[in-house]
């Protein structure tokens, strides 16, 4: 008999479609002319905003949400790898190639908003940290961003997207209406996050309070 399981509470699910938003608006904000990278630094510091709460609640959030429930152990990884079908029923939350591509993902992120709050167009825009950075640091911070950080999150992007397709199409593993809903079908009874009323308004309360910080202390 399969249980349905609450994996990914409302937050994490939130978190996830919102930092797809914003992520699109921050590539296509570059592209759009100088008088944009204002907007384009606005919704980089939402999205600094949105990966530091995915931190916070990375240990406060719901059980599957937690970096503690990620299988990151390497012994776990390539025996995964050696066996895919030990798959949901094993790792009702990320897998261990999912935890560690989560990771990688949110900490390339986080490096991206970061080196922007340094970085200078040259033009109209500079970060907010620009004035308390020496020209060679400002310098290289935008290398990064530009040159490191803007094809790494290109190429994270897309093997991300693939590989949800490819588990879907190819292995039958529906990992997308989880991360819609927040339910698996799980065979065994596993333990549910917490996704109940007062776990919903800490997470909203904790977010609000992390962006306000963001945008008192880096205006831009
Ligand atoms: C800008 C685009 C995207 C970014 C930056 C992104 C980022 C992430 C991150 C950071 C996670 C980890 C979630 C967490 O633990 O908090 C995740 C998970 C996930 N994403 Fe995305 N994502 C993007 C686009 C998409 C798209 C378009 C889809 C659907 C086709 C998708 C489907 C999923 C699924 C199904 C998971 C859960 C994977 C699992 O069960 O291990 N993502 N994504
Ligand atoms: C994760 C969030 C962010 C993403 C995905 C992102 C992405 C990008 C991309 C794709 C470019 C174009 C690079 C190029 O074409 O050379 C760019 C440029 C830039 N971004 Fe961001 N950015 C983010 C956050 C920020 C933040 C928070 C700020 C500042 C508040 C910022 C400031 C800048 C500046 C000043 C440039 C121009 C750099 C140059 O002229 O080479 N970015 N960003």
């Amino acid at each position: 008999m399969s249980n349905p399981v609450k994996i990914w509470d409302l937050a994490t699910r939130v978190f996830h479609v919102a930092l797809i938003i914003l992520v699109a608006g921050a590539f296509i904000t570059v592209n759009l002319g100088d008088e944009w990278m204002r907007l384009h630094g606005q919704i980089g510091l939402t999205i600094l905003s949105l990966l530091i709460f995915r931190v916070f609640w990375g240990i406060f959030g719901g059980h599957w949400s937690r970096f503690s429930s990620f299988s990151l152990k390497p012994s776990l990884v390539f025996a995964y790898l050696r066996n895919r079908s030990i798959n949901t029923q094993t790792y009702p939350g990320h897998n261990p190639v999912g935890s560690w591509s989560s990771l990688t993902m949110i900490v390339c992120l986080l490096l991206q908003a970061i080196t922007g709050l340094c970085s200078d167009d040259e033009v109209l825009f500079s970060g907010p940290l620009v004035p308390l950075l020496s020209e060679q640091q400002v310098e290289w911070a935008t290398f990064y961003h530009s040159e490191i950080g803007q094809p790494l999150i290109i190429l994270l992007v897309t093997i991300h997207v693939v590989a949800v397709i490819f588990y879907k199409f190819i292995l039958k593993n529906d990992l997308i209406t989880p991360m819609i809903t927040g339910f698996k079908q799980t065979l065994e009874a596993f333990t549910s996050s917490n996704d109940s009323v007062t776990m919903r308004i800490f997470a909203m309360i904790s977010f609000c309070i992390i962006f306000s910080l963001i945008w008192f202390y880096l205006k831009v």
